[in-house]
């Protein structure tokens, strides 16, 4: 089958979309631009396991527009939006994905693109990769090498490379500065408001936010719920990233203690289990629960889910759980990652940072895998430095160059 969608005739409105989207990429549509000539792609297959959204549909038909051929699968089984598969579909992408997808629909969807004998993949959350490791039908496939999009991704991987199961170089594209700086932090921030408002639509001014971890994903929401006039609650397990959320003035206490108090609550640690069935118990009646962090571990779902007297969906990606001690809690997004559920993921202007690194990063696997070794390593600096470079030109913002004598002045004693 060369792509499954839910429904091709969307294809017009996900052109739309795609439009708007590419307008507002400038640094990814200007990388993409700069490199057509050469067609560093040409008569290559590419696999991508990304959330398929508009901000992808740029990477992907620019991957196309450099010889590529392109197939893709969704990263997560919820998060599709569905005109823009159709609309990739109808580009010639072989494209499996749709939204509200069953694990096992999930699965096959993968194995689909991995069927197309990809050479080179880009992951979102390790779970491609680790069918390229661990399933006996993929783990023969010639693949020269991988980039990882996300932080949980990061920690799957790594853990392959420690059992010293690693058969190709993976580039970490989460650990690029000109990624997480700006999409874990900025992006992250502002579509988890985006997704909580359109799932709950209640004021944040004046209620009590929990946010659990305070990495990259987590200062970018705190900041965010602070700028509307939340009083931010942080709970770590960093001492460094703890100090850092004391310093930064948010209140930072365990979980017990925040559970208690609580308004809203946004788990952001790529752990699992940290809001426990003991933590739901002590909730105030009325509190609001949701997950930003790649998996739907880090809620305990299944205890509130088969725990209370009666679950409804009272608006669209919210459910009403009543407790048996008869309190209302309401999960948002099933306890799936909200920003991109109940909202659509980050703005473009942050995605074309990510994605530049992305097409950069897939073009050094290309370049240069004979001489790579099977690890897990970061993007090479020169390509952070040149998305850097290429965001500030396309915000038209200029710096200063060092002189000569600062130049000397660095290196000597
Ligand atoms: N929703 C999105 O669009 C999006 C975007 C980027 C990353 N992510 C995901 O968000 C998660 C976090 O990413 P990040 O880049 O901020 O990672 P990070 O490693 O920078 O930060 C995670 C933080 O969580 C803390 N933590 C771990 N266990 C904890 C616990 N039990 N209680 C409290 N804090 C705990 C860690 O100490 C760390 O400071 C990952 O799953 C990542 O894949 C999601």
């Amino acid at each position: 089958m060369l792509s499954k969608v839910k429904n091709p005739k969307l294809a017009k409105q996900g052109k739309l979309s795609y439009e708007w989207a590419r307008s507002h990429m400038q640094i990814l549509d200007n990388t993409i631009n700069r490199l057509k000539k050469s067609q560093p792609f040409k008569g290559i297959t590419l696999g991508f396991c990304l959330h398929i959204t508009k901000e992808t549909s740029v990477l992907l038909l620019g991957a196309k527009e450099l010889g590529a051929k392109v197939t893709a699968c969704s990263g997560n089984p919820l998060t599709t939006q569905d005109d823009i598969a159709a609309f990739l579909a109808s580009q010639g992408i072989h494209t499996y994905a749709w939204v509200d997808q069953t694990a096992k629909e999930y699965d096959w969807c993968i194995e689909q693109v991995l069927k197309h004998k990809p050479i080179i993949l880009t992951d979102d959350g390790a779970d491609m990769n680790v069918k390229a490791h661990f399933d006996k039908n993929f783990k023969k496939l010639k693949i020269l090498g991988a980039t990882e999009e996300t932080t949980a991704g990061v920690t799957r991987i790594k853990a392959i490379e420690k059992q010293g199961k690693l058969r190709y170089p993976v580039i970490v594209v989460n650990d690029a500065m000109t990624k997480q700086l700006f999409d874990n932090r900025y992006g992250t921030g502002q579509s988890t408001i985006d997704g909580f408002l359109r799932a709950m639509n209640l004021l944040f001014a004046s209620k009590r936010v929990v946010v659990a971890g305070y990495g990259w994903v987590g200062k970018g929401v705190a900041a965010r719920c602070k700028g509307m006039g939340s009083k931010v609650i942080v709970t770590e397990v960093d001492p460094v990233k703890a100090l850092e959320a004391h310093m930064d003035a948010f209140e930072v206490i365990p979980m017990v203690q925040a559970a208690k108090i609580g308004d809203i609550f946004i788990t952001c640690t790529g752990m699992r289990d940290i809001i426990r069935k003991e933590h739901l118990l002590s909730m105030k009646d009325g509190a609001v629960v949701g997950n930003v962090g790649h998996f739907d571990v880090e809620v305990d779902t299944k205890f509130l889910l088969n725990n209370s007297k009666s679950v409804r969906e009272i608006r669209p990606n919210l459910d009403e759980c009543i407790l048996k001690n008869g309190k209302r809690i309401y999960l948002v997004s099933k306890g799936r990652v909200a920003n991109l559920v109940a909202a659509e993921g980050h703005p473009p202007e942050v995605m074309a940072q990510s994605f530049s690194n992305q097409l950069l990063s897939i073009l050094h696997i290309l370049k240069n895998h004979k001489k790579m070794e099977n690890k897990v390593m970061g993007v090479p600096k020169a390509i952070d430095r040149q998305v850097a470079f290429d965001a500030l030109a396309a915000m038209d913002v200029k710096i200063d160059k060092l002189t000569k004598e600062q130049i000397d002045y660095k290196s000597s004693w």
